[in-house]
């Protein structure tokens, strides 16, 4: 039975449907408020509005929650290749053998990318942003890959095909801004392994593959795979609402993780870290973001729905320490981490603000470690989280209620005004 929400309106009292969903999120249903009273809601941030009903992934900010398809990201990153991860979120469950089996070979034959495409990687400025790059890159798939996207099957190939060159495309790019010689895809290694292997072999030291280090990056991939209707999810799905190519949509989102407040935080924590190192300001820099006059943020505390510590971090944060070992590194920069984790933990203003580390404040310590650039952190991220734009891109296009996305306004300008010519000004 349906219940409903009142509203009194002037002299009129409207009913407005509740939604609820499988885990007892409940939602007024907004839909027709314009037509049957003329109003509409405004909301900053969209902290209270839901754009979207999703069976993708659930997260309990109160409690540190996050499942995909309802199975919990501590049992996928223990267990789960970040192959299974991606079909499991863009197809609803996890693959039987012979269903992994397929997608590897699918993801191997379109591995790839057009030798045409080499060209615009050398034309970008040396000091481009890999973000930036990557974003046109998957923006230019388009023009190399025409083909329609009407069909399941189309579109299906289609989502092989990013799936597959976007590792590529990173690896490209890391390359050919450091002046080395592309390394080519092998059918022979996993996804993760595969990607190592185009970034760091090199013909005059081969690359040699270690099962803790391809752990880590899987554990990494699998972290950032989806977390529903995030900034850079809602950019894929909102410019993938005017029906443009999937390559479009996807490159849009790339361009939205690429923020500070967003996936760019990972890159942003590092250089805080690298900061503090350099001047030991670890008391300076709390009472920075603590200020109001400061724009200065704690980077890689705090978020949106998490109002307790991000389990992802968490898993992270023991990563971070396992692979370090492992590798028997000693990076400064994880003790700076867990120092100031621990002085921000403890203050009034974090505890009463409800900060706690989010999946960035880790994460970068883990990358550093296995070798990758700070400048490529976000890239890392955007390969990670593209299995699950994907999967929010097919819903929203299979879902029968699926609208362009375009919110209204209130408009705060001046009254309708005459044009002055522009010698009377
Ligand atoms: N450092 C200091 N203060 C903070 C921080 C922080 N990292 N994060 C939030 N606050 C404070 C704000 O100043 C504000 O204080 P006030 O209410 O006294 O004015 C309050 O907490 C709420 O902040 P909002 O910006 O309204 O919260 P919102 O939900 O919009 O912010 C965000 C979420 C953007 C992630 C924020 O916590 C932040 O900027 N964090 C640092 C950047 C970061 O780590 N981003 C990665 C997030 S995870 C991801 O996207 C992958």
């Amino acid at each position: 039975m349906t219940e409903y929400v009142k509203l009194i309106f002037g002299d009129r009292e409207y009913e407005l449907p509740l939604l609820e969903g499988t885990e007892g999120e409940k939602a007024i249903d907004i839909s027709r408020l314009r037509q049957d009273t003329g109003l509409i809601t405004l909301d900053y941030g969209f902290a209270s509005t839901g754009s979207c009903a999703s069976a993708i992934t659930f997260m309990d900010g109160e409690k540190g929650i996050l499942r995909y398809r309802g199975i919990p990201v501590e049992q996928l990153a223990e267990h789960a290749t970040f192959k299974e991860v991606a079909y499991l979120l863009i197809n609803g469950d996890l693959p039987t053998r012979e269903q992994l089996t397929r997608f590897s070979v699918l993801l191997n034959d379109h591995s790839l990318v057009h030798e045409d495409m080499r060209h615009f990687f050398e034309n970008f400025p040396r000091a481009s942003h890999p973000m930036g790059i990557l974003s046109s890159m998957v923006n230019a798939l388009k023009s190399f890959y025409p083909a329609l996207q009407s069909t399941e099957e189309e579109i299906n190939i289609t989502v092989t095909r990013l799936l597959s060159k976007v590792r590529t495309l990173a690896a490209m790019s890391y390359k050919i801004s450091r002046g080395h010689k592309v390394v080519y895809p092998r059918p022979d290694l996993a996804y993760c392994a595969n990607f190592l292997n185009m970034m760091f072999d090199s013909p005059v030291k081969p690359y040699a593959i270690d099962e803790d280090v391809v752990k880590a990056l899987r554990v990494f991939w699998i972290l950032h795979a989806d977390h529903e209707q995030n900034c850079s999810t809602s950019a894929v799905r909102i410019v993938g609402s005017g029906r443009v190519n999937l390559y479009a949509a996807i490159s849009a989102g790339i361009a939205a993780l690429w923020g500070p407040l967003h996936g760019g935080a990972n890159q942003a924590v590092i250089e805080m870290l690298t900061d503090i190192a350099e001047h030991d300001n670890i008391s300076q820099v709390i009472e920075r973001a603590k200020d109001k006059n400061d724009p200065f943020r704690l980077m890689g505390f705090g978020h949106r729905v998490y109002k307790t510590y991000d389990p992802r971090a968490k898993i992270m944060k023991r990563m971070a320490h396992r692979i370090l070992e492992k590798l028997r590194i000693s990076d400064p920069l994880l003790d700076i981490a867990k120092e100031l984790e621990e002085v921000a933990l403890k203050d009034d203003y974090f505890i009463a603000h409800n900060l706690y580390p989010n999946v960035d404040f880790y994460s970068g310590i883990v990358l550093r470690a296995i070798g990758i650039p700070t400048n490529m952190f976000t890239v890392m991220f955007a390969i990670g989280r593209l299995p699950g734009w994907v999967a929010q891109w097919k819903e929203s296009i299979d879902d029968p209620r699926w609208k362009l996305s375009r919110p209204r306004q209130i408009y705060t300008g001046p009254l309708e005004r005459k044009y002055v010519p522009v010698d009377e000004r």
